[in-house]
């Protein structure tokens, strides 16, 4: 059985903190969920992790139900949230609900994620009332990231820190079954999480937080482009990768690989044959006598 909504909010009134962590393909889904993470989110993050692009702005709905199909192949028991890529819920309401739909009826998925707080408001409410579960995203929203003028902490005055506490509201008012603090300074985002009933799901926002998410190329050291300040690296897989790959080229220039153990064998008398002048006189006469037979 899949992990349920219903379960993430009972862990936030167990006090039992919720790990979420990115993933893209089958592979990284399946390690992700083997592990046990309850919640995988298959973020617009993959356009700069996945794709090369330099921001998630590229990202399209086509791009995030590929990905999103492949997560779920891969992810058999955590609830899987598709990220609502830029401009697919803003334009107007039945594109929202549309492109929510093709997320759990294509994808696969359990649940959407859209960024923004009161600006959103009416989406989370058309789309859970679909029945359809939404988590929100405020803070540092990097789909809006020209209009934040770069990727930077969110809510240290006093009017934005208020401005985060009432969207924080008006998104659980909404109907969201958990909300995503990116980079909100820590008392802050302890603040927001002691208002709500919903789980906070942090990124750069404290540990007072019900629950953290990290990007998984960030934290097993894959994507080194950027190491953003809230990632702590578990492992350096970019340098594995690259000393791995330096191996076996040098070994398939000096011979070592492949061996016979990765080769397979045939019978010599065939090849002794298929050497011969007349291999096809062979051959023909060979099928002649089994046509007969
Ligand atoms: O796209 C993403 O990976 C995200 C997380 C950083 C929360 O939105």
């Amino acid at each position: 059985m899949r992990v349920t909504i219903t379960e993430i909010k009972q862990m936030k009134h167990r006090k039992e903190k919720i790990p979420m962590l990115t993933a893209y393909d089958y592979v990284t889904a399946r390690m992700v969920d083997e592990a046990g993470v309850p919640l995988i989110l298959v973020g617009d993050s993959l356009g700069m992790v996945m794709l090369g692009y330099e921001s998630t702005i590229p990202v399209t709905m086509d791009d995030m139900i590929h990905h999103t199909k492949a997560v779920v192949r891969g992810a058999k028991k955590a609830l899987i949230i598709g990220d609502m890529p830029f401009m697919s819920y803003h334009i107007s309401l039945s594109d929202a609900l549309s492109n929510a739909a093709r997320f759990i009826q294509e994808g696969g998925a359990q649940a959407v994620k859209m960024e923004g707080g009161e600006v959103v408001a009416e989406q989370v409410r058309r789309l859970v009332s679909c029945g359809i579960p939404v988590m929100g995203h405020i803070g540092l929203t990097p789909q809006s990231i020209h209009q934040l003028g770069g990727f930077k902490a969110q809510g240290k005055a006093m009017k934005e820190a208020k401005k985060l506490l009432d969207d924080a509201r008006i998104l659980e008012e909404a109907g969201a079954f958990a909300i995503v603090l990116e980079c909100t300074p820590a008392p802050l985002s302890e603040l927001i999480t002691q208002k709500l009933t919903i789980p906070t799901i942090g990124i750069g926002a404290g540990p007072g937080c019900d629950g953290q998410v990290q990007v998984i190329s960030d934290i097993l050291g894959l994507y080194t482009d950027f190491v953003p300040k809230h990632a702590r690296q578990y492992a350096r897989l970019a340098g594995e990768i690259r000393n791995a790959v330096a191996d076996y080229m040098s070994e398939v220039k000096s011979l070592a690989f492949p061996t016979d153990e990765q080769s397979y064998t045939m019978d010599e008398s065939i090849i002794k044959q298929l050497q011969a002048e007349n291999v096809d006189d062979v051959v023909a006469s060979e099928a002649k006598q089994s046509k007969c037979r």
